[in-house]
C-alpha cells in the first residue's frame, strides 16, 4: 500500500466508532457539495464527535455504513441532519449591535417614508439561525414604526438547516437570552409563554414581518425582487474564498441601489460596486439589483 492509500485507512479517533480520513473526506466533500463548507483536517475530531450522535442514534456501527446512508435513496433525509449536525447555530438577539444602530438610524428613516407612502420595503436575514437576527430586524423597525404591520415591509429569514427555521417560526425564547433586547421593546413586543415560566413569547405583530424559508445560500434562490438591506452575518466564514466571492456578488445582484449589506465582524467584501459605511457595512452603488 501505498503511504497515501495508508493514511486514509487509519483512524482518526480511538472511539466508539471506526472513522478513518476516508470517512473524513467523503464526509467533508459531501457537506462542501450541498452547503459551501469548507471542512479543514483540523475539524476532523469536531466532526466525529457531532456525528457519533447521528450513528449512535441510527443504530449504526461504523462510518463507512454511515456514508452508505448518506449515498443510498433514503440518504436525503440524512443528509439534512448532516448539516444540521456540522452547521454552528451561534446567534443572539442585536449581535454586534452597531448594524441595527446603523439600520434604525442611517437606513430605515428613509425606507419608512417611502413604506408610508405605499413603497415596498424588503430586508433579508440571510443565514437567520433560530430567528433571533431576523427579529432584532423587526424589532427596530418597529422601534421607529410601531404600526409596521400596515404597510408593505417584509422581513425574509432564511437558513439552510431546517431544525433552526422552526425555532425562528415558534419565536419562543429564554428570558436569559433577551438581556440585549432593550427594556421597551421587550416590555412591548414579548409575552409570557404559556406555561412556561422561564421563556417569552415574541408577539404575533412582530412575527408577521418575518417569513422563515429554507434556502441554501450556495444553491438556487427561488424569489424575485431586490432587498434594501441584507444581513448574511457569521456564515461565509465557513466558505472557501471563490465560494464567497461568488456569494457576494449574488447578494450584490439581490440589492437595491443603495442598499446595504451587513456582514460578520471577521467577514470583509471585496468585490465591486460596495463602499464601506462604517465597521462591516457595505453600500451598493450604482444600478438597482434584482432578479
Ligand atoms: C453562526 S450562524 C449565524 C447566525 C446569524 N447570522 C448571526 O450572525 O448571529 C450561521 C448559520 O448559517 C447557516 N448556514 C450554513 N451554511 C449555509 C448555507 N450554505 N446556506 C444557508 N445557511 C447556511 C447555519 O445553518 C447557521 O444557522
Amino acid at each position: 500500500m501505498t503511504s497515501a492509500a495508508l493514511r486514509k485507512a487509519e483512524p482518526i479517533v480511538e472511539g466508539e466508532f471506526h472513522f478513518t480520513w476516508d470517512d473524513f473526506a467523503a464526509i467533508a466533500s459531501l457537506l462542501m457539495e450541498q452547503t459551501g463548507i469548507s471542512l479543514p483536517e483540523s475539524k476532523a475530531t469536531l466532526v466525529y464527535s457531532r456525528l457519533a450522535k447521528r450513528l449512535r442514534r441510527l443504530g449504526l456501527t461504523s462510518f463507512l455504513q454511515y456514508r452508505q446512508l448518506l449515498n443510498s435513496p433514503a440518504g436525503a433525509d440524512e443528509g439534512l441532519a448532516l448539516v444540521s449536525a456540522l452547521t454552528t447555530n451561534v446567534t443572539r438577539f442585536f449581535r454586534e449591535p452597531h448594524h441595527f444602530d446603523h439600520l434604525r438610524q442611517t437606513v430605515l428613516p428613509a425606507l419608512l417614508e417611502s413604506a408610508k407612502a405605499g413603497g415596498r420595503v424588503r430586508l433579508w436575514s440571510a443565514a437567520c439561525s433560530t430567528g433571533e437576527e431576523a427579529y432584532s430586524i423587526a424589532l427596530t423597525v418597529l422601534e421607529l414604526c410601531p404600526n409596521a404591520n400596515t404597510y408593505d415591509i417584509r422581513i425574509l429569514a432564511t437558513d439552510i438547516d431546517p431544525d433552526v427555521l422552526k425555532v425562528g417560526r415558534a419565536g419562543q425564547y429564554r428570558h436569559a437570552s433577551l438581556e440585549a433586547v432593550p427594556d421597551k421593546l421587550r416590555q412591548r413586543w414579548f409575552e409570557p409563554c404559556g406555561e412556561k415560566p422561564e421563556w417569552a413569547s415574541i408577539k404575533q405583530d412582530v412575527k408577521a414581518l418575518v417569513s422563515f424559508r429554507q434556502l441554501n445560500l450556495n444553491g438556487s434562490w427561488p424569489f424575485q425582487g431586490a432587498f434594501d438591506a441584507i444581513f448574511c452575518r457569521n456564515v461565509v466564514i465557513y466558505f472557501d474564498e471563490p465560494t464567497q466571492a461568488q456569494l457576494w456578488q449574488r447578494l450584490r445582484d439581490r440589492l437595491t441601489s443603495g442598499g446595504r449589506l451587513y456582514v460578520g465582524h471577521s467577514e470583509r467584501v471585496d468585490v465591486p460596486g460596495f463602499r464601506p459605511e462604517g465597521h462591516t457595512v457595505y453600500r451598493l452603488d450604482g444600478q438597482a439589483g434584482g432578479a
